[in-house]
């Protein structure tokens, strides 16, 4: 039996992460802003705080693994919102999680997107990786929640593989899955909003697999990266989307 943390088990992609991890008899600690062991709110600094130390002090023999999965859609109407959840609420908990991780050279595992190679505000990008908090406020400021959503996809998955090296020096494997379109309540949000929800429908026609993610689709690839299977699996961004990156990037990877 293994000891993992994550982060947005309580519906959609993570509680199908949840659900298998728990099938499989490991222990799980969930953090989430409801429904959790971890009751705490990842777009403030005090509640990703409460989640790192609590998840220490519930696991202090140390992490086989965490996984990043807590994210809001682009219909949040505060972009900063988007930001400190998606990206602040990833990188600040694995930062925070490493010495915890590396007692049992744990894996982790972030929840990226499909969207993160697609073109996108890149000086917005630089400034979450930078840390330039002013440099964010400005750009967010001419930009609409799809280009903010891509664009903290982008930056979790370019941390990740910036930091890849480092953590692999301690037996922290860093890998990353990139969703495509998979049925969970946020896309039922975006897609009850009249201003996506043609976009979406055209979209969804053109996956190649012709159909429509599911949430065990995705707890299928993080229970592969998390096994010894992939012990030599490190810093990739799995895709896994029908096939959609490919079609729509064909020479890029
Ligand atoms: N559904 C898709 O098509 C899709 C595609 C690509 C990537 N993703 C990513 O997958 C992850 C899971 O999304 P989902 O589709 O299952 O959506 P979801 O809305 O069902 O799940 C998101 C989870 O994050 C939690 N959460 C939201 N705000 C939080 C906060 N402030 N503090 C703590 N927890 C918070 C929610 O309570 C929920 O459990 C997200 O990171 C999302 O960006 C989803």
């Amino acid at each position: 039996m293994k000891t993992y943390a994550m982060t947005g088990g309580a519906t959609g992609i993570g509680a199908a992460i949840k659900t298998s991890l728990r099938e499989a008899g490991h222990s799980i600690i969930v953090v989430d802003i409801k429904d959790a062991d971890i009751v705490a709110d990842l777009s403030t600094h005090a509640g990703r705080d409460l989640a790192i130390k609590a998840v220490i002090e519930a696991a202090p023999e140390g992490l086989d693994g965490f996984i990043s999965c807590a994210g809001l859609g682009s219909h949040i109407p505060d972009l900063s919102l988007i930001a400190n959840v998606n990206y602040y609420g990833t990188i600040d908990l694995v930062k925070g999680l490493k010495d915890t991780l590396a007692l049992k050279r744990g894996g982790v595992v972030m929840i990226s997107s499909n969207s993160a190679p697609m073109p996108t505000n890149t000086g917005f990008v630089d400034a979450l990786l930078s840390d330039d908090r002013p440099k964010q406020a400005q750009e967010m400021e001419s930009m609409e929640g799809q280009t903010v959503y891509s664009a903290t996809k982008q930056a979790v998955a370019r941390w990740m593989r910036r930091n890849t090296a480092e953590f692999a020096a301690l037996g922290i494997r860093m890998n990353a899955v990139a969703p495509g379109y998979t049925e969970t309540p946020m896309t039922a949000a975006v897609k009850s909003d009249p201003t996506y929800r043609e976009a979406i429908n055209q979209f969804l026609a053109s996956i190649p697999i012709q159909r429509a993610g599911v949430p065990e689709d995705m707890a299928n690839a993080v229970n592969f990266l998390l096994s010894d299977a992939a012990s030599f699996v490190c810093g990739s961004v799995i895709f896994v989307d029908g096939g959609h990156d490919a079609m729509l990037r064909p020479d890029q990877f």
